[in-house]
């Protein structure tokens, strides 16, 4: 038996991924015999009322067949989330059998995490060191170190660290999961991944929408918290990881905590740009977005080269960017390595190995060949494979994947807590620098490429991004 607790049942997230993720399983049959969703919310619904209200608002399933029998296992509970009572009448209403498992899934704003778990677990709905009982937190995980930490200390009180699964949906996707598989089963690629092979690399995650009705959370958070934090470091700590022999899922843990820790960061003059989307003809400025603060200094775009200091990676340059209200929603790792020694290789270009992430999922690789009907002279190559071309294929949506995971009760695509402390502490000496320095903010026009600034950021290193747009 599953029973499944949705608070915040109601909100955007749900709406959007969680509902549409639920059903995707349940219609795969992989939701298990039985199981029950517990949808919590404040408004007042009547069960059909609430029915209806999906019916309206989830959007991009065909609400077919299948979807009146899965709604039979959905049941509101109104109640709010400060209310012990409603967690009483919870714990009346559904039966709490010894095996079931129960994952208790925050859709809710981070200052909720520490009431709903005391409530859980005083109403004895959520048993602390019950490996059944599993707690999935949004990100964002605190809004700074301090507050991450409030929250950790917190919810240690109840569970403990293989009962919390910390969701960066990322981590949830085909191509990042893949950096991993494809690494350590590639003898050819894992053999020259480092320093004496590798030149530099460079991670994009740009986004075209803007921050919509986010705007409270997002102008206290900015991009370096609210993506740089999460899912760019996780990106990189995957590529860079040495994880020791077994590659268990501890192991995997380990490998990106020494990464972490190990992130070097060098001159807020020369080494980061942050940028803010100003006007254009398609779109107002982010200063005149509804619930911005019409000075804010909130930066929506950021760019910044970084080191990791081990010697697997010394030397090697990393650059990350990500931005709202860019040309076009992308994201992707170009791998640049460093060209070969002797007369011959001099002339080539370097080999670039392109892992793409969206729009397409796929992997390029740049190598260089003779000219025909030449001797001597060189020309570049590409071969491309690209899986979202194959017919039939169905790209696995993540937060499917992530809540499969959960109901399996396996950590391996979920952060540890250390990987989120050592992400914080990186992140905040960043940007306490930037302030203490008065680093300026570069504006860039809504829908264009970003500030040009994050151009100069590679060309004063000889180097250009080569991502696709
Ligand atoms: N939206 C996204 O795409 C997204 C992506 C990543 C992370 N997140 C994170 O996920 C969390 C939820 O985001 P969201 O966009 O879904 O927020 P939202 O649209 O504002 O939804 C909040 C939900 O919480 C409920 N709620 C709020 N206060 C409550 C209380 N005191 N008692 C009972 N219910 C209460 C609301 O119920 P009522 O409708 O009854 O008021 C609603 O269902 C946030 O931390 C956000 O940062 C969101």
């Amino acid at each position: 038996m599953l029973q499944f607790y949705l608070f915040g049942a109601t909100g955007d997230l749900s709406l959007k991924k969680i509902f549409p993720a639920l059903f995707a399983l349940y219609e795969q049959r992989l939701m298990g015999e039985s199981f029950e969703i517990i949808c919590i919310s404040r408004r007042e619904f009547l069960q059909e009322d609430f029915h209806k209200y999906l019916e309206e608002h989830i959007i991009g399933i065909e609400k077919k067949i299948k979807w009146t029998s899965f709604l039979k296992h959905l049941h509101y509970q109104k109640m709010t989330f400060e209310n012990v009572l409603g967690y009483e009448d919870m714990a009346k209403t559904y039966d709490i059998d010894k095996g079931t498992v129960r994952l208790f899934y925050l859709a809710a704003a981070p200052e909720y995490f520490k009431t709903i778990v005391a409530n859980l677990s005083q109403s004895e709905i959520l048993e602390m060191n019950n490996k059944d009982h599993r707690l999935l937190i949004e990100k964002p995980f605190g809004k700074n170190l301090e507050s991450a930490i409030q929250i950790t200390r917190h919810l240690e009180k109840y569970l403990a660290e293989f009962q919390i699964f910390r969701v960066d949906h990322y981590l949830g996707k085909e191509m990042i999961q893949n950096i991993m598989l494809f690494r350590f089963s590639n003898g050819l690629f894992e053999a020259g991944w480092n320093k004496d092979y590798i030149d530099h690399v460079q991670i994009t995650v740009a986004e075209s929408i803007g921050v919509f009705e986010r705007t409270g959370y997002y102008d206290k958070t900015g991009a370096v918290r609210d993506m740089i934090q999460s899912h760019l470091l996780q990106i990189l700590a995957l590529l860079t990881m040495t994880p020791k022999n077994e590659r268990s899922q501890s192991d995997i843990c380990d490998g990106k905590v020494e990464v972490l820790k190990h992130l070097q960061f060098d001159d807020v003059y020369k080494d980061i740009v942050l940028g803010q989307y100003s006007k254009s003809d398609n779109s107002v400025s982010y200063r005149d977005e509804q619930g911005v603060h019409p000075q804010s200094k909130t930066e929506t775009y950021a760019a910044l080269k970084i080191k990791v200091d081990l010697p697997r990676w010394k030397d090697v340059d990393f650059y990350l960017r990500t931005g709202k209200r860019l040309q076009e929603k992308h994201s992707d790792i170009v791998i640049v390595y460093k060209k070969p020694s002797g007369k011959i290789g001099q002339d080539a270009e370097p080999n670039v190995l392109k892992i793409q992430i969206y729009p397409q999922e796929g992997m390029t690789l740049k190598f260089n060949m003779k000219e025909p009907e030449t001797t001597k002279e060189l020309t570049t190559r590409e071969m491309t494979f690209c899986q979202t071309c194959i017919e039939g294929y169905k790209r696995p949506k993540a937060y499917e994947t992530l809540i499969y995971e959960a109901i399996q009760g396996n950590h391996d695509l979920y952060a540890r807590w250390d990987e989120v402390k050592y992400e914080w502490t990186f992140v905040e000496k960043i940007l306490s620098q930037c302030v203490e320095l008065r680093k300026e903010l570069e504006f860039y026009s809504a829908g264009g490429k970003g500030p040009i600034e994050a151009d100069n950021l590679l060309l004063k290193d000889g180097r250009q991004w080569l991502s696709d747009k």
